[in-house]
């Protein structure tokens, strides 16, 4: 028990959305969040003033004061700017007739990974993100990662078998040259897993395998790091 019957309601099944950054964002690309608790409400609104001031009248009705050991009960590590919310979980699906590029992350494992990779989603205006394996693209820790621009992208988690149309560019040290091509509409980015790398199942479904440029003797990049290379080849070559 958290000791907060509104919180309690929605913990459920509720993205934690951890820290003011999380919420503004969130806020902004339209999720619904029927609860947002504050340390300091006016702390919290003079950093809406200063950093959002498009959803200061919007927080004033929503952030609810709450003594600092009920914020530690609600959210074990809380964040420096003492604020927190629960949202509910986004549910767009992945359109197949997309012509961004969409972002297949397959098997990853570290959250902070998928965050980051949200993040970079949401930044370039791709067609999503995809996970596959067993992680939630929306635990804790991967929104809190993407400082909740889960909400700004389409994140889901499907099966192998399951991903959608377009080509499948698989992203492997051992591939071609990513300077060589141009992605084409509806592209789908698929990265392997930070300790193992692309799937079998994935390898074998690839059109084309892809390696980014890379020093001899370096065995790779971090998983987030080459979806940024790879999307900004797409930007720089799209826009
Ligand atoms: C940390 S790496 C995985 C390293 C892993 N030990 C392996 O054997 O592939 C995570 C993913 O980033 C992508 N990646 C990293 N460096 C790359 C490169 N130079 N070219 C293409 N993809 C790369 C690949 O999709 C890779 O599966």
């Amino acid at each position: 028990m958290t000791g907060d019957a509104e919180w309690e309601r929605y913990a459920d099944g509720g993205v934690l959305l951890d820290g003011f950054h999380a919420l503004k964002h969130a806020l902004r690309f339209g999720a619904r969040v029927p609860v947002a608790v504050a340390r300091d409400r006016k702390a919290a609104l003079a950093l809406s003033s200063e950093l959002a001031p498009d959803l200061t009248g919007t927080l004033d009705g929503l952030l609810r004061e709450v003594p600092a050991e009920v914020l530690r009960r609600l959210v074990p590590r809380p964040h420096p700017t003492g604020v927190a919310a629960l949202a509910l979980r986004g549910t767009s699906s992945v359109a197949a007739d997309r012509d961004e590029p969409l972002v297949v992350l397959d098997n990853p494992r570290n959250l902070g990974n998928v965050g980051a990779v949200v993040r970079l989603a949401a930044g370039a205006g791709a067609g999503g993100v995809l996970t596959t394996g067993d992680a939630d693209p929306w635990h804790p820790a991967a929104v809190r990662a993407s400082a909740g621009l889960h909400f700004a992208t389409t994140v889901e988690h499907r099966q192998v078998p399951e991903l959608p149309g377009g080509q499948l560019f698989a992203f492997d040290p051992e591939g071609d040259d990513l300077r060589s091509l141009d992605l084409p509409a509806g592209a789908m980015l698929a990265f392997g897993s930070e300790r193992h790398g692309l799937s079998d199942d994935v390898r074998a479904r690839a059109d084309h395998l892809v390696a980014l440029p890379m020093r001899p003797q370096v065995s790779s990049y971090n998983l987030a790091t080459s979806v940024a290379m790879a999307l900004y080849h797409w930007m720089a070559r799209a826009y």
